[in-house]
């Protein structure tokens, strides 16, 4: 069968040259900072158990059946409250329960998005993000982010240039960045969206992961203070706080945007898998997920704390990273000339692998950039890990 026959925007998309680059990572005596997967190890079997059992007693019949495309109104009313924790204040119809967050970007970029439309994302920003604004044909744009986040400044000078529809920004403990927009930045960022009329599309999957004791406020509730909420989408997800295998994520729409998005995910799956929304509503209802959070913060900022103390001490001199305050990963750059794609044969020769860092740019790549993951990995690991980086440096 010809190629020609594949639609034509499918037709030069390459395989993950990440998944490529990374499908060694498994062999025997590597150690990967590469996933960006949460730490099996955490996972709350036992609160699993007693959720799925309580599925099983209370709920089968609701559980094992179709449900509504804008997912299991429980569910939707326990994510309410969950939001109003995080000072977002909707009621159950401005959910739609999605497939995780992944799922949330690609119904938003096929509700928002005609080919050519101007989406703007940080550099560097969420590889799977742009594979979607790309399959949407979206014009891609990237502004610049520092130790604060997203640069908005930057930004305001490209509004004066081009007309944007979207952007699209990880603002608390970004992936890949590691990165915070800081709070002037944040109602910087919504009054722009109402001067220029443009969405804001806020993905928030590691906003729970915080090793600080500060509180970073999402866009979407300055937007309600700024009376602008509108314009900003939220979308979050049960996947690095929970278990991601359930695949459960959602929604926080404005009301001109949810018959196109409900048309659309009925479309694609009718709705999420009326199983695992069942079990996350029975998880919910346990009270569980506070704890379960506080012990995955506590986790993480150790393991970052061990890799960042680390790289410091023995990498300090080579490479120069902002410091996370919460999330997943840790982004450094090269202070000399180094080719992070190219190094990882030989960082791998030595038994260590992360991911080079040029993939997560839409534009202006920086190859002396990588990424690495400290979550899924042993102290004892992460700090041998830092050795093997160092041999191979050498
Ligand atoms: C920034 C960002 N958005 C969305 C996702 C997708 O998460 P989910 O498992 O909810 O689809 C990820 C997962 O790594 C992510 O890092």
């Amino acid at each position: 069968m010809s190629h020609n026959k594949i639609a034509k925007k499918l037709q030069n998309i390459q395989p993950s040259a990440i998944r490529e680059l990374l499908k060694h990572s498994k062999m025997d005596g590597v150690i990967s900072l590469g996933g960006g997967i949460p730490d099996p190890e955490l996972f709350d079997r036992e609160g699993l158990q007693l959720a799925m059992e309580n599925v099983l007693t209370h709920s089968w019949k609701d559980a094992f059946q179709y449900g509504l495309s804008e997912g299991n109104p429980a569910l939707r009313a326990a994510i309410c409250q969950l939001m109003s924790e995080r000072a977002i204040h909707c009621e159950v119809d401005d959910v739609v329960v999605t497939s995780g967050s992944q799922q949330s970007l690609d119904i938003l970029a096929r509700a928002l998005i005609n080919p050519g439309d101007v989406v703007v994302v940080e550099r560097p920003t969420y590889l799977a993000a742009l594979q979607v604004m790309q399959l949407a044909e979206a014009n891609l744009m990237s502004v610049g982010t520092d130790g604060d986040g997203m640069i908005v400044d930057e930004l305001d000078a490209l509004l004066k240039t081009v007309p944007v529809k979207v952007v699209y920004i990880v603002p608390t403990f970004g992936n890949p960045g590691g990165v915070t927009l800081s709070e002037p930045r944040r109602k910087q960022l919504v009054e722009l969206s109402r001067r220029y009329d443009f969405v804001i599309i806020e993905d928030d999957p590691y906003g729970e992961i915080n090793f600080t004791g500060t509180t970073f406020i999402p866009l979407r509730s300055w937007a309600e203070e700024m009376e602008n909420s509108d314009r900003v989408i939220y979308t979050s997800t049960f996947s690095k706080i929970l278990a991601p295998g359930a695949r459960v994520g959602w929604l926080v729409l404005p009301d001109w945007l949810k018959r196109q998005v409900v048309n659309l995910k009925q479309a694609t799956d009718l709705h999420t898998s009326s199983l695992s929304q069942s079990l996350t509503f029975h998880y919910l209802n346990s009270g569980r997920l506070t704890p379960q959070i506080a012990l995955i913060r506590d986790a993480y900022k150790q393991k970052c704390r061990v890799l960042s103390q680390h790289l410091q001490h023995e990498l300090g001199g080579y490479l120069t990273f902002h410091q996370p305050m919460g999330g997943m990963f840790l982004w450094a750059k090269f202070n000399h000339d180094m080719n992070t794609t190219q190094r990882l044969q030989k960082t791998l020769s030595h038994g260590v692998v992360y991911v080079p860092g040029e993939f997560f740019y839409c534009d202006e790549p920086d190859a002396s950039t990588l990424r690495m993951s400290y979550v899924s990995t042993t102290e004892a690991n992460l700090k041998e890990a830092v050795m093997r980086l160092k041999s191979a440096l050498n």
